[in-house]
């Protein structure tokens, strides 16, 4: 079958992948592409286990790969026969020289680059869709502009706002999409081609154009956003917890305020994932450079802010467990980020596990789809830590139980069951306010939840 273009994605991560599921998907006249250097990847991609835990990605997967979605490690393949190459590489913060803990690791950006001029005989259309600082489509369009051979290339921003998790809905039905592009003739034309592509399923009035770099800090600024709103509701948990305000009524009373709203609003152990620090640090960086140290600093706190909900957590066990967990069993239920995904970059529940096996406690660690990942970001004490993902067995001898994650499932365990099986007095801290305090109290445990007073019989 002729395709009406042929689209390549580089990088099968957790952008690439669902991203390009669902354009194949929707767009049957398409042929998709997703290559990436990683084999045991694209081998899982191909087989009856995908590489990623997201709800509904697996059935859109089966429905079109071999048809007209395909995974590969033939990249340079990939670039020739491309009109649209979307570029989902990791961007992660750099950890060595200039800018670093802060600055974007541009390196596997730029090897994609050179790597598509080299393999490239004909014009195409490069479009940036991880994370970037803003002015790196801009710094990509200098490499590939290195061409003798008279190819041309375009480089757009069509950022990504997928949630883990709920990655589907959210490409399937997105708020908006976003593609900047240069405003010259070309430009603009590349733009329109990348239009075409998602008005197959998005209403036109949710396709926002614009220029390259307001996309690209579009990104950043969104993502910061979201993350100052649960650093904001979360400092003031702590001050819920001295007043004895509650902080879910407080977040009720200011989210009805229209002009607030009601969502990013749930106060946590504190944020995760790949994105949110990431950005942040990323948009600081961008500042400081700019000389705007003032700006820097506004959203650095934002980040400060989160780390300082993570130790205070662990500051909180402590404190309450008569100052010490040395020896003592503590079962962390949850380890994702956030609930739906197996993904556990950034989770608080890697500082807290740390913290908590720096105290000599004995961390049994659980989870329905994170355990493997658990493991690798554990690797270096991995021997000292427990694993185990029936939440049952992992609560089996703890002193105290720890909710990382908002799971459904640990919303509806047998609290009953579970603290008869554990060392009285016996603990939980809930650090997602997902379970129901009052009957854990009267159960018989000592209830600590974020942003709200102590229950306890001690
Ligand atoms: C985020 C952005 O939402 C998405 O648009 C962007 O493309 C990538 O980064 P993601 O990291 O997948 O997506 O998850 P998100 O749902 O934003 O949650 C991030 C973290 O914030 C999680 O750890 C979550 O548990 C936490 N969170 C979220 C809260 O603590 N409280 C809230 O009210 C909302
Ligand atoms: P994200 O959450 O942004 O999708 P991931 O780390 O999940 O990030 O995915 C990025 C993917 O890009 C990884 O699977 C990695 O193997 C792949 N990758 C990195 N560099 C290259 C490259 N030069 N060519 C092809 N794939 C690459």
């Amino acid at each position: 079958m002729d395709f009406e273009k042929s689209i390549l994605c580089i990088g099968a991560g957790y952008v690439g992948g669902p991203t390009m599921v669902v354009i194949a998907n929707k767009c049957p006249q398409y042929r998709v592409t997703v290559v990436d250097i990683n084999q045991d990847k694209v081998d899982a991609w191909n087989s009856e286990n995908i590489p990623i835990y997201e709800p509904g990605l697996d059935k859109l997967v089966k429905k079109v790969r071999d048809k007209n979605l395909f995974f590969s490690t033939e990249i340079d393949k990939g670039i020739k026969a491309a009109d649209i190459i979307f570029v989902s590489v990791n961007t992660p913060t750099k950890n060595y020289g200039q800018g670093a803990g802060k600055a974007a690791d541009l390196q596997y950006w730029e090897r994609t680059a050179r790597q598509i001029l080299a393999n490239s005989g004909r014009d195409k259309i490069i479009v940036e869709k991880s994370t970037l600082p803003v002015r790196t489509a801009e710094a990509m369009g200098r490499i590939l502009h290195e061409t003798e051979n008279g190819v041309r290339f375009e480089v757009l921003s069509n950022p990504e706002f997928l949630a883990e998790g709920t990655a589907i809905k959210d490409l399937e039905n997105p708020d908006r999409v976003l593609i900047g592009s240069k405003d010259t003739e070309s430009g603009i034309k590349a733009r329109k081609e990348i239009v075409e592509i998602y008005a197959n399923w998005v209403p036109m009035d949710r396709i926002i154009e614009s220029n390259v770099w307001s996309a690209e800090l579009s990104k950043l600024t969104a993502n910061a956003f979201l993350a100052q709103r649960i650093s904001s509701i979360n400092s003031i948990s702590a001050l819920c917890e001295k007043t004895e305000a509650d902080i879910d009524e407080v977040a009720y009373a200011i989210g009805t305020d229209s002009r607030i709203g009601p969502k990013f609003l749930k106060s946590s152990v504190g944020f995760g994932g790949s994105c949110f620090k990431k950005d942040i640090l990323n948009l600081v960086y961008i500042c400081q450079n700019y000389g705007l140290d003032e700006v820097a600093d506004y959203w650095e706190s934002v980040v400060k802010i989160n780390e300082w909900q993570e130790r205070r957590f662990v500051r909180n066990m402590l404190l309450n467990m008569f100052n010490t967990v040395a020896g003592k069993r503590i079962a962390l239920l949850g380890f994702a980020f956030k609930a739906n995904t197996g993904d556990t970059r950034e989770s608080p529940a890697i500082t807290i596990t740390r913290e908590l096996f720096e105290e000599h406690a004995e961390v049994v660690v659980s989870d329905p789809k994170a355990l493997e990942n658990a493991r690798i970001d554990l690797k270096d004490v991995e021997d000292s830590i427990i694993f185990e993902d029936d939440p049952y067995k992992a609560s089996e001898g703890a002193h105290a139980i720890a909710i990382l994650t908002e799971w459904e499932l640990y919303k509806d365990l047998d609290y009953g069951r579970i603290i008869k099986g554990m060392v009285q007095p016996a603990f939980i801290f809930d650090g997602r306010n997902i379970l129901d305090h009052k009957g854990l109290f009267s159960m018989g445990f000592n209830v600590f939840a974020i942003g709200k007073a102590p229950l306890t019989h001690i």
